[in-house]
């Protein structure tokens, strides 16, 4: 099959599989990273078919969305030796495919392994990270943020990881988005607190 057709079976395949997610795993997460991967790929002179073929693949199996990963994984194969994508082909999109989580905190060893990751952090910050991050969050019954206490809240998550990830950025490319998305989102946190704190100065209510 030639690549434009694989790639129109597996952006079917993704649709398929993430249209109705809530929780920012979408099927336009992954096309936004799909996206990313391959216009970072020229940009480094890496394989940009591999790289955009791993970013519509790269959640499938996640063990936050899938109750079986490794059922996820074999159909996975299935799909792809369907559409007669080579084995070794196969073996390097399914290495990129798990080592790119965030939290499995793994290195992947390829530049396109990077790629995808850098692709995927994108998608984690700025406008769109703060909207999956508030969605995430809803999801999984967190506050919004908590002034009382240091629990686990959306607004907390921003210090645990999004302001953290633009500093692991392999690539060029990412890095001069991750920059200015980075900035976004402290202009967001200044601008969330100070509506927050509004009723807090005007000093009416005792929270107690
Ligand atoms: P990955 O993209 O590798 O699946 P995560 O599951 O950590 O990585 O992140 C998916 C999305 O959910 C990101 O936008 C992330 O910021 C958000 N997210 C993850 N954990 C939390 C959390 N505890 N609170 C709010 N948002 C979260
Ligand atoms: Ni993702």
């Amino acid at each position: 099959m030639e690549k434009e057709d694989v790639l129109c079976s597996v952006r079917k395949y993704v649709y398929e599989q993430f249209s109705s997610d809530p929780t920012g795993h979408d099927y336009y997460h992954m096309k936004r990273v799909a996206h990313w991967a391959k216009e970072i790929a020229l940009d480094e002179e890496a394989d940009p078919y591999t790289a955009e073929l791993a970013g519509w693949l790269h959640d499938v199996g996640d063990t936050k969305l899938y109750d079986d990963t490794e059922a996820a994984y074999r159909e996975l194969i299935d799909f792809l030796t369907s559409l007669e994508v080579e084995a070794q082909k196969r073996r390097e999109l399914l290495t990129i495919i798990k080592s790119i989580s965030f939290s499995k905190g793994q290195i992947p060893a390829t530049i396109e392994g990077k790629i995808v990751q850098d692709a995927d952090r994108l998608d984690a910050i700025g406008a769109v990270g703060i909207a999956r991050t508030f969605a995430f969050g809803g999801m999984r019954n967190q506050l919004i943020y908590d002034e009382a206490a240091d629990s686990l809240t959306s607004i907390q998550h921003f210090y645990d990881k999004l302001l953290k990830l633009s500093d692991g950025m392999y690539t060029r490319r990412a890095q001069i988005e991750a920059n200015q998305r980075h900035a976004f989102m402290e202009n967001y946190l200044n601008q969330f607190y100070s509506e927050w704190n509004s009723a807090e100065r005007a000093g009416e209510h005792n929270d107690k």
